[in-house]
């Protein structure tokens, strides 16, 4: 599937964080559609290391990338050494999707360090080399602002979403500084689909009560989840953004959505409906005082800067990835 006119043929790419769940989906749609093509993933991997909350530092594994047959650099964004393993190569494309991309971590040096430091790094080799950047933003850039939420009016309130606010604050500046550039940022909601297993606690809850209900228990939510509203996007629509977003209207942020909020009820009762189970749901107090009650991406810019249009529904998405919710159930996730 092909997005827009650009050939990315003989064309040179690099995804950091392309060993985790959005990048490594971009390398391997590159390598299906354009085989010549030359991927280059930066990313650190795994290692044992965990946060405060017991969250693994990175989520990147190898499994995701099993049948790439492009370029692997294991190295840190924080460490220029190994950023400096990439002046082997003079980059096309950049598409940076390596972070710490765990929203509960609030450890402010070490989320400031890795999301924001490492993004001057790059920026500067993208300007060096005369590369597209499309970089990682986050709703979460939003905070707990009221739907829909929309470009130019954020308010985070962790670390992590600062961090990408920051993020947008300083593409915002060199583009300006550099108008020849091509500089997106993507504001991504919701995320789901294949190769977000290995994120553990983080993936989607898509897989997360998909596993549930096939060990044969109620999925688990928090009470009043009929309530609880999100902007699911699939992964495919995300590929599609990150394609458009190489050749935007103009330079700036865009929020990737569908604009369609749908609760995480919906989510369990499909799950329930393709899995041909009759489980019910087994609610549970919400601990979180503040907690986020409706996201809804305002799109409207995306449609018209990127030409973004989503294009999976969220029962739609569901069907198509329970064969992988299947094959990854009970699998080592370590
Ligand atoms: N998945 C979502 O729903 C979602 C929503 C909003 C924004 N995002 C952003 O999109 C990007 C990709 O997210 P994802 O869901 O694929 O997460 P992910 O954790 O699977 O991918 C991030 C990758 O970055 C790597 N990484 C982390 N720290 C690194 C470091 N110091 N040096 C090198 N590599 C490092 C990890 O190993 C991992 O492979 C992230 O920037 C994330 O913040 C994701």
């Amino acid at each position: 599937m092909t997005y827009n006119d650009i050939d990315f043929n003989h064309k040179t790419i690099l995804i950091t964080g392309g060993a985790g769940f959005i990048g490594s989906n971009l390398a391997f749609y590159f390598q299906e559609n354009y085989p010549n093509a030359q991927v280059v993933v930066f990313d650190c991997f795994r290692s044992e290391a965990t946060f405060a909350n017991g969250n693994l530092q990175s989520f990147g594994h190898y499994k995701n990338l099993i049948g790439f047959t492009g370029d692997v650099v294991c190295g840190n964004i924080n460490n220029k050494t190994d950023l400096a393993l990439l002046d082997d190569y003079e980059f096309d494309f950049i598409f940076h999707q390596a972070a710490i991309s765990d929203t509960r971590v609030y450890d402010q040096e070490i989320v400031m360090k890795t999301n924001v430091n490492s993004f001057y790094d790059l920026l500067n080799k993208a300007q060096k080399d005369g590369a597209v950047m499309v970089y990682a933003s986050s709703a979460a850039t939003y905070g707990s602002l009221p739907s829909p939420q929309t470009v130019g009016q954020e308010s985070p309130e962790n670390p992590y979403g600062f961090s990408k606010y920051m993020m947008d604050q300083i593409a915002y500046r060199f583009a300006n500084d550099f108008p020849e550039m091509t500089i997106v940022g993507l504001k991504f909601f919701n995320v789901y689909g294949p190769r977000e297993y290995y994120k553990a606690k983080t993936s989607s809850m898509v897989i997360q009560l998909g596993h549930q209900i096939l060990a044969g228990k109620a999925p688990k939510l928090f009470e009043n989840s009929a309530q609880i509203l999100r902007d699911f996007i699939n992964i495919e629509d995300v590929i599609q953004a990150n394609i458009k977003a190489c050749h935007p209207q103009q330079n700036g942020t865009y929020n990737v959505g569908t604009g369609t909020p749908r609760s995480f009820q919906d989510i369990a009762d499909i799950l329930q409906q393709e899995l041909q189970t009759d489980l019910g749901t087994d609610y549970i107090p919400n601990p979180y005082a503040g907690y986020q009650m409706h996201t809804q991406a305002d799109i409207s810019t995306s449609k018209t800067g990127l030409g973004f249009e989503p294009k999976i529904s969220l029962e739609a998405g569901i069907k198509a990835y329970i064969p992988e919710i299947k094959r990854l159930y009970g699998t080592d996730i370590s």
